[in-house]
């Protein structure tokens, strides 16, 4: 019997990944290659609907195949490639457009978020269709599953609705895809405001920890992380968010549940649970940082990587695509 198949997307608009990454998402693909036929990509045309400096986003783009690989991910087991490299993203998202309507696209809350930030007339076309390329980058490769945080849960419910509608106005054609969201791990906190999401627009530095971050730099945030002055240890999204949101990354890394560590730090107060929650995260992305400097130091190794998997991701894009455009009855070419 064949797996079921994964894909998930990344953007690359950082120097380096942060935990809420990590945690949300990067993980969950890791572990996912044992069981599921697995598809990542690096959505750089994601981050063009948002200004990128060309020199910038190539490097970027390496950085984060770099980190992918060093996370983790395994080029005989997952497919990971550049979603630039297959041509038929944005031609099935111009399909896709097509039977999306405009008010849908205006619901969704990414868009009305970053388009808030710069002013009406600043935000793209691009921007506002974005979630209609990512539908695509999801439908081209039959993808059972998405593994992601949860602020994407709504670009997984317009995948959804546009799939069954395709395929209710021209036939089967695309597999249903759901979303796979881990409780606890799905929407980790700013260190300096844990009740909104860490991220790499909205969080000041303090408030982020970078996977390739310096082991100081991830302590000194560490500590300096905001809770409140009652002083327990405990785990209460409403009264006590920057706490559970430590116990949270503390328990996804260490392997322990969250009561266990509630246990294990009754009493011994926030400056002891945030010192050990610093040694258990310099302890997990020292190695991926190391390897990463490995493989960006050999960047046509790299370039190969994703070259293999941008040539094993073409050929199932490229049937779908055919499948779409017999479907949509477009004349083929003679
Ligand atoms: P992006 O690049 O913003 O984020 C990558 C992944 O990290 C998750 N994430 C988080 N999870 C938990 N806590 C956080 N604070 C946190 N911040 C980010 C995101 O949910 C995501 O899973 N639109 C996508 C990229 C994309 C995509 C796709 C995803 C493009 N095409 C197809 C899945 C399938 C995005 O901007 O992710």
């Amino acid at each position: 019997m064949s797996r079921p198949r994964v894909l998930s997307g990344i953007q690359p608009t950082a120097d380096s990944f942060h935990i809420g990454n990590y945690l949300g998402a990067l993980r969950q693909w890791v572990a996912l290659q044992e069981t599921h036929d697995t598809f990542y990509c690096v959505v750089d045309l994601h981050a063009i609907t948002l200004p990128q400096e060309p020199a910038e986003l190539r490097a970027r783009t390496r950085v984060a195949a770099a980190q992918l690989f060093a996370a983790g991910l395994d080029p005989d087991s997952s497919t990971v490639f550049v979603q630039s490299h297959v041509p038929e993203h944005p031609a099935l998202e111009w399909v896709l457009a097509c039977i999306t309507g405009f008010g849908e696209a205006s619901r969704m809350i990414q868009f009305k978020d970053k388009s808030a930030k710069g002013g009406a007339d600043a935000a793209s076309v691009g921007l506002f269709t974005y979630p209609i390329l990512q539908a695509a980058d999801i439908l081209l490769y039959d993808a059972d599953q998405v593994p992601v945080g949860e602020d994407q849960r709504q670009h997984l419910e317009l995948t959804r609705d546009l799939a069954q509608r395709f395929n209710y106005r021209f036939g089967p054609t695309f597999v249903v895809p759901g979303p796979y969201i881990l409780p606890g791990v799905a929407k980790i906190g700013d260190l300096q405001d844990p009740t909104i999401k860490m991220s790499k627009s909205a969080s000041s530095p303090q408030g982020i920890i970078d996977i390739l971050e310096d082991p100081d730099s991830i302590r000194r945030k560490i500590m300096r992380a905001v809770t409140d002055t009652d002083g327990e240890v405990r785990a209460d999204e409403a009264a006590k968010p920057g706490v559970t949101n430590l116990l949270r990354i503390y328990a996804a890394l260490a392997g322990e549940p969250v009561p266990s560590l509630e246990r294990q730090y009754a009493g011994a107060g926030y400056g002891k649970l945030k010192k050990d929650l610093a040694e258990v995260v310099v302890d997990a992305f020292g190695p991926i940082r190391e390897r990463t400097e490995k493989l960006l130091a050999n960047e046509s190794e790299l370039d190969r990587l994703l070259a293999a998997g941008a040539e094993k991701a073409h050929r199932i894009a490229a049937a779908t695509m055919a499948r779409v455009r017999d479907r949509m009855g477009f004349l083929p070419p003679a």
